[in-house]
């Protein structure tokens, strides 16, 4: 296992580095495993939900959307059952930090899913898993038969008025199975075509069209140290709004790629770049950064970005900022018109040929739209075409007004979110980097 980077802040990944831990239970217990769980049964759920806005904490599936609002959503009297589902796809490309949290510290992943549905009155939760994670299959399976056995879960938790079943439901390789109504459909057994909200807001309609919580793995792992320290105390790491740690997964043409974990805004993309991952290959310069998985829109070296910085006080000062002056927090990267989405952070240097890149990703969005809706299905596709096209030596002048004409027409008529992750990447490459679409455009085309 590397040293930890003095810069990270390890929360989630803190038994990482404990020499010899291993993923067993006797090796978490030892290490103070479960006592959030036992302390948040001593509790009333609404008092942990209400723990949980205190803490301010922001999903970390991509969207970042508030936790504990989320939780809000059912009611204390509900009548019917409630499910839980922890998002354990991790599709988006460029991502890979749940998998380090499954692979290495699986009962932190189920301690956090027990606490939560104990918080919202689940009495069974699912984990939806990436089919291509074999190893965390088997890493799971083990884990959740030792808490079984511990009672951890099961009926009657650790003597509690509580029982919880945990399932594990391993998908078959979709990027929209990641998509929280495509998953329940999935879940359901059936193709995973996203559902229209509304009506279909999981917390309302949702699993067996019962109230359903979907929550990331990141932050459901969260949860064991919000009920530790409480709330207020979790809210101090970060900076309002942006609270806890991150973990983020660079990858590209750095010197060491990795996964880390990081406090929120405590760092620049700067200082992630050459501080954390050694900076650009030898000889080579930074040329454009994606900061939360290909789905966020690209930012360009020599950008400037309007964004709000927050002071020791509280008060937040509007600052203009450079590409590596950006701090890599949540409301940050949206003031930059790009998002941490994933954590995924991808780097490009002056070696990368932006027309080929974004073909790369054309490629992917139309082999991964579930064709449900016609601009997102057919959109998708043509923009493929086009990059096929260009690459093949066929660029016409009017392409890259065309890539962008097409993204516009996909963004915001579809049924789910894919129809912004398919343009986002396309109206930004083409935007800030039109010149080498032009030049491409030029080489063959009238
Ligand atoms: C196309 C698409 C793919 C997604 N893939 C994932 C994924 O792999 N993992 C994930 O946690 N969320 C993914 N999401 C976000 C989920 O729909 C959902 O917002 C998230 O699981 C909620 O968890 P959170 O509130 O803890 O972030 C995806 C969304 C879209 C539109
Ligand atoms: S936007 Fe694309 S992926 Fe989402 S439902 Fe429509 S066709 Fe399917």
């Amino acid at each position: 296992m590397p040293e930890p980077n003095p810069l990270e802040k390890r929360l989630l990944l803190e038994n990482l580095d404990r020499p010899d831990y291993t993923p067993d239970l006797a090796c978490y217990l030892r290490h103070g495993g479960y006592a959030s769980l036992r302390k948040a049964l001593a509790m009333r759920p609404a008092e942990i939900v209400a723990e949980v806005k205190a803490s301010q904490l922001r999903g970390r599936g991509g969207a970042g959307f508030s936790c504990g609002v989320k939780w809000g959503f059912i009611r204390e009297d509900e009548k019917r059952p409630v499910y839980l589902i922890c998002n354990a796809d991790e599709s988006e490309p460029g991502t890979f930090k749940d998998r380090q949290l499954i692979h290495k510290d699986p009962h932190q992943l189920l301690e956090g899913i027990a606490i939560s549905a104990y918080a919202v009155r689940a009495r069974v939760a699912y984990i939806y898993l990436r089919g291509e994670f074999p190893q965390g299959a088997r890493i799971l399976e083990r884990a959740l038969a030792e808490a079984r056995e511990q009672r951890f879960i099961g009926p009657k938790v650790l003597d509690a008025d509580f029982s919880l079943e945990i399932h594990l439901h391993r998908g078959a390789g979709a990027y929209i199975c990641g998509e929280e109504t495509g998953l329940i459909e999935s879940l359901e057994g059936k193709r995973a075509y996203p559902r229209i909200k509304p009506p279909f807001f999981p917390a309302a309609l949702g699993l067996y069209q019962c109230p359903t919580i979907v929550n990331n793995v990141e932050t459901l792992c969260n949860i064991v140290h919000i009920l530790r320290m409480g709330g207020a105390e979790y809210a101090k790491i970060g900076r309002p709004n942006n609270t806890g740690t991150r973990l983020i997964g660079v990858s590209g043409h750095v010197k060491r790629p990795g996964y880390f974990e990081i406090e929120n805004g405590a760092l620049t993309l700067g200082q992630i770049l050459n501080e954390l991952c050694g900076g650009v290959r030898e000889g080579r310069k930074l040329k454009a950064i994606i900061p939360g998985g290909t789905s966020s829109k690209v930012l360009r070296m020599g950008e400037k970005f309007k964004i709000k910085l927050c002071r020791p006080d509280g008060a937040a000062v509007e600052k203009e900022v450079g590409l590596l002056d950006l701090p890599y927090d949540f409301d940050s990267l949206v003031a930059a018109g790009s998002m941490s989405g994933s954590g995924g952070v991808i780097v490009l240097d002056d070696s990368t040929d932006m027309v080929k890149a974004l073909h790369n990703l054309n490629r992917f969005y139309a082999h991964e739209s579930c064709g449900q809706c016609t601009p997102c299905r057919e959109g998708t596709l043509w923009l493929q075409k086009i990059t096929d096209r260009v690459m093949g030596g066929g660029g016409r002048s009017q392409d890259a007004d065309l890539l962008t004409n097409i993204a516009d027409n996909i963004a915001g008529r579809t049924i789910c979110a894919f129809g912004e992750a398919a343009s986002w990447p396309v109206q930004s490459f083409v935007a800030k980097f039109r010149d080498e679409f032009e030049a491409a455009g030029k080489a063959t085309g009238p």
